[in-house]
């Protein structure tokens, strides 16, 4: 019995098939891209499959007798960017390919699959009002990338009621961590390097962040944790503005230069504070503090560039 990461080449698989070996797992590591970092540890077999190709996905189930399913591979970090024109590719991966997942997961019996959806689901925070939002609440996604999590939410939510298939549906918010391909990686990679670093929204703008090893632990334990109370979790670490975010980054970088966008009202279009207690309290989620966050991912972005870590 063996755990596939799809995906297993970015941000989060790369850091979920460590753990997950490191707990003494079987991992079978799937991805386009070549597998990323030092060489295979001990317990991960990596092979290249697309999730688009549904024969792809069955055979890999099949031959490696799989047992849980973590759905990270997506087409994110270029569909959000205006310029952004491969739609049908886009599709090909985000709406069929994790669909192929679903069927495939269905057909050979697989036990669970973790689903990687967003709070980039939810509607503007003023839907809300001025509160935390949580799993309960109604989604009402802005983007085109939100709109094809939604999507993949609605056919999981048909999986499970139609074929029983347990699928857990996992949105978190803006992960921090080396290799990051949306605004993580405009303000916090730049500055690591030394580099004028780009705050994605004007400084009243609130965001929710969570490090990538904090996630990778949420995700071990909903892969793993028998009888789960719920099917559909926020992944959710600390609410910030951009201020404080761009003030921590000052202190711990005092040579940095940080710009807001031009338009200083620029906000996420979707809410901006989550409430995360149903994975704390039902996983015994532990995080780390803003402080430490950004800390690692700072040091981790220094470590893949060669450049020595910094101390604080
Ligand atoms: N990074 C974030 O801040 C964030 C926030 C919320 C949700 N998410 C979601 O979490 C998941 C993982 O995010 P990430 O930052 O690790 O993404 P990423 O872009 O770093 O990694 C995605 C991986 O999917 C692979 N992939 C693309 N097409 C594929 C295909 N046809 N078959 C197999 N693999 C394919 C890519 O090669 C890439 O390695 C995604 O579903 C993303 O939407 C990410």
């Amino acid at each position: 019995m063996s755990t596939l990461v799809l995906g297993s080449s970015g941000l989060v698989g790369r850091e979920l098939i460590t753990k997950l070996a490191g707990a003494g797992h079987q991992v079978v590591a799937c991805d386009v891209a070549k597998p990323v970092g030092s060489p295979s540890p001990e317990g991960i077999t990596y092979v290249s499959a697309d999730m688009s190709r549904l024969d792809q996905m069955v055979a890999l189930l099949h031959e490696h007798e799989v047992s849980r399913i973590a759905c990270f591979s997506y087409v994110m970090g270029p569909l959000m960017s205006p310029g952004f024109a491969d739609f049908l590719g886009a599709q090909q991966v985000n709406i069929m390919g994790v669909t192929n997942v679903l069927e495939a997961a269905r057909l050979t019996g697989v036990r669970r699959v973790l689903l990687a959806s967003t709070v980039g689901t939810y509607g503007d925070q003023s839907l809300y009002g001025d509160r935390e939002v949580n799993e309960d609440d109604v989604l009402a996604p802005r983007s085109m990338y939100g709109r094809m999590k939604a999507l993949n939410e609605a056919v999981a939510d048909r999986y499970r009621q139609v074929h029983g298939l347990d699928v857990v549906k996992v949105r978190p918010s803006s992960i921090l961590g080396s290799g990051s391909t949306i605004w993580p990686s405009r303000l916090i990679e730049r500055l690591a390097v030394g580099e004028t670093g780009y705050a994605p929204y004007g400084p009243q703008a609130r965001d929710n962040i969570v490090a990538v090893d904090d996630l990778t632990t949420l995700l071990s334990g909903l892969l793993n944790k028998t009888d789960l109370g719920h099917d559909t979790y926020l992944a959710c670490g600390h609410n910030v503005s951009m201020a404080e975010l761009v003030t921590l980054l000052g202190e711990l970088l005092p040579e940095s230069t940080i710009e807001y966008p031009a338009d200083r009202n620029r906000a996420p279009t979707y809410a901006q504070v989550f409430d995360n207690s149903r994975a704390v309290k039902e996983i015994g989620w532990e995080l780390k503090s803003v402080r430490e966050s950004v800390c690692l991912h700072i040091n981790g972005v220094r470590r893949d560039a060669g450049l020595a870590p910094l101390t604080w």
